[in-house]
């Protein structure tokens, strides 16, 4: 029984295509069954139609505030029976009515190794403009599940890269772009290969 994975996306996609291609190559027990942008003409959809996935855009404005969207969002996610909602590069907030309806189910991705510089303020070249200011010597990414706070789920994948001394944020954001093509996937395929439990706040691989 293959995974009915529902992506949301505001940018260009490039994560939601690395899962794409894992998922052609067979190394996905998944299939992409809609994406969903609060961008219209976001490169994420285009990508998703060239490949023959239904695509919806939902502005958050809209709709009457927070709880709202994500209710919606709720809906249209379960009217395509999504079983794993995947936020791929998706710059809004969700709240409990996404969070309730997916529990343990809604995964994204932030480009630090969290629990640092993450957070409310921490997106895109912020991140990375706050790891060079502060001196960190090495950053990455993180797959977690989604939970109410920010950033702030059960661990599933890591990965870290150097940050080196002439970094700018545009090169360091693309070491780890490259390591965040590389997780993703990964974090996907235990999913649906039913390999993730949850002790806590630990995330364990089983088998
Ligand atoms: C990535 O850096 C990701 O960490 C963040 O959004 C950025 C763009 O992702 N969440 P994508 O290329 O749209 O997948």
């Amino acid at each position: 029984m293959k995974t009915r994975i529902g992506v949301l996306a505001s940018g260009g996609g490039s994560n939601m295509q690395a899962i794409m291609r894992s998922i052609d190559a067979g190394e996905i027990n998944g299939e992409i069954v809609v994406v969903i942008s609060d961008v219209p003409g976001a490169g994420a959809l285009a990508k998703a139609e060239n490949a023959g996935i239904p695509t919806r855009v939902m502005r958050p404005r809209e709709y009457s505030g927070r709880d709202a969207y994500s209710a919606a969002l709720a809906a249209e996610l379960k009217s395509h029976n999504v079983g794993l909602v995947v936020m791929a590069g998706f710059m809004r907030i969700v709240t409990t009515p996404l969070i309730n309806a997916f529990p343990n189910r809604i995964m994204n991705i932030h480009p630090a190794l969290i629990p640092a510089f993450c957070g409310a303020g921490f997106y895109g070249h912020y991140v990375h403009e706050a790891v060079l200011d502060y001196g960190a010597r090495v950053s990455g990414c993180t797959v977690h599940f989604v939970e109410e706070a920010v950033d702030a789920g059960p661990i599933i994948i890591q990965r870290a890269v150097p940050v080196l001394d002439d970094d700018t944020p545009e090169a360091l954001a693309a070491r780890i772009l490259k390591e965040e093509h590389i997780a993703y996937p990964e974090a996907v395929r235990l999913y649906c290969a039913g390999m993730l439990g949850i002790e806590g706040r630990r995330v364990v691989v089983k088998g």
